[in-house]
C-alpha cells in the first residue's frame, strides 16, 4: 500500500477557543491558524468555526506522486467523488455521500522516539532497583500521532467504497450494516465509517507510548475536570487498542489510546465475525448510552437539514 499513515484533520467546532484550550490540555500544543501539534506528527490537528461540529477535511500521507495519480484514476473508473485539485505533491478529493474533503498528500512517515517506560514480567524482568518511569514522571505525556478518526455518515455503503476502491483504504474488520474500521497503514484502524442519520465525527483518537500514558493522560483531565469524562478506561474488542475517552466542548469525543494492532499484509489477517455491540470492548466500564447516542445528534440532524 503506497498509503502510510493520517496526516491531519480539520475540525469544525462552534468555540474554538474553548476547543483548543481543550486540546493543548490534552497534549496539543497550540500554532497558528487553529493547528496543534502531537509530538511526532507535527500538525495533525485544525480547528476551525462552524456552526456545529463536523469533519471538515480528513489528510492521508501517500508515498510518492505515482500513488496520487493511481487514485486520480480510479475516480472515474470506479465513478465516485470528484477530483478539486491534483498536482504532484497533493490530490484533494470530495466523498460522494457527505461532501467531505479527503486531501492525500506525499508525506514523510512518522518517526517515533523510544519509550523510556519499562514493564516487568514474570519471563521477562526490564527494570531492577528502580519505580516504574511512569510513577515518577512529573510532566505531562504527549500524545504521539492522530491514530484514527471514527466517522459518522447517513449513506455508509458509498462512503466505504469511495474510501476502499478510490482512495484504497483497506477493511480489517466489519460489522455489516454498522461500522467498517478500514486502515491506511499498518494500524488496525485508521478509519472507521459508521452508519449514522447524519455526516459527524463521533471520535478522533490519538496513540499514546503505552497504557500508563493513556492512565495518566486520562485521570489527569477528569481530575480537572469530571464533566470532560466519557469511557474508560478499557480495552477494546475490534483492534485491542486501550482507551480512555474524553468529551470536548465542542461534543466531539476524544480518544487516548495504545497498543492497537497491527496488520502486516491483507491475506495474513484472519477478521472475526463480529455480530452486535461485542465488538465495542473486551473489558473495562460498561459502554454508556452517549457513546452510542451522542446527545447532541437532535441539533446535528436539524443542522443539516
Ligand atoms: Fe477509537
Amino acid at each position: 500500500m503506497g498509503l502510510h499513515r493520517l496526516t491531519s484533520i480539520t475540525l469544525g467546532v462552534p468555540d474554538v477557543a474553548a476547543s483548543s484550550a481543550f486540546f493543548t490540555e490534552f497534549g496539543l500544543d497550540a500554532t497558528t491558524g487553529g493547528w496543534h501539534l502531537t509530538r511526532d506528527g507535527g500538525q495533525q490537528l485544525q480547528l476551525v468555526s462552524a456552526p456545529t461540529r463536523q469533519l471538515k477535511r480528513l489528510g492521508v500521507g501517500a508515498s510518492d506522486a505515482d500513488d496520487l495519480s493511481r487514485i486520480a484514476g480510479r475516480v472515474a473508473s470506479v465513478g465516485l467523488g470528484s477530483i478539486v485539485e491534483h498536482t504532484a505533491d497533493r490530490l484533494v478529493l470530495i466523498e460522494p455521500a457527505t461532501g467531505l474533503l479527503v486531501e492525500v498528500s506525499v508525506a514523510d512517515r512518522y518517526s517515533a522516539p523510544a519509550s523510556p517506560h519499562s514493564f516487568n514480567r514474570p519471563a521477562g524482568v526490564e527494570r531492577f532497583d528502580v519505580p516504574a518511569p511512569s510513577v515518577m514522571a512529573s510532566d505531562s505525556a504527549k500524545p504521539s500521532n492522530l491514530t484514527h478518526v471514527v466517522y459518522g455518515t447517513p449513506d455508509q455503503p458509498t462512503t466505504l467504497r469511495f474510501f476502499t476502491d478510490v482512495i484504497g483504504f483497506e477493511i480489517s474488520d466489519e460489522v455489516p450494516g454498522i461500522i467498517a474500521f478500514t486502515r491506511c497503514s499498518e494500524l488496525h484502524h485508521n478509519f472507521a465509517i459508521q452508519a449514522a442519520p447524519v455526516a459527524f465525527p463521533h471520535h478522533i483518537a490519538f496513540e499514546m507510548d503505552d497504557v500508563d500514558d493513556v492512565v495518566r493522560s486520562g485521570q489527569r483531565m477528569v481530575d480537572t475536570d469530571p464533566q470532560r469524562h466519557m469511557w474508560g478506561l478499557g480495552r477494546h474488542a475490534i483492534g485491542s487498542n486501550w482507551f480512555w475517552y474524553l468529551r470536548e466542548p465542542g461534543g466531539t469525543f476524544v480518544e487516548y489510546t495504545a497498543d492497537i494492532d497491527r496488520i502486516s499484509a491483507q491475506d495474513l489477517y484472519q477478521p472475526k465475525d463480529w455480530k452486535g455491540h461485542e465488538y465495542l470492548y473486551s473489558f473495562g466500564p460498561a459502554t454508556p448510552h452517549e457513546f452510542l447516542e451522542p446527545s447532541d445528534m437532535a441539533e446535528l440532524i436539524a443542522a443539516s437539514a
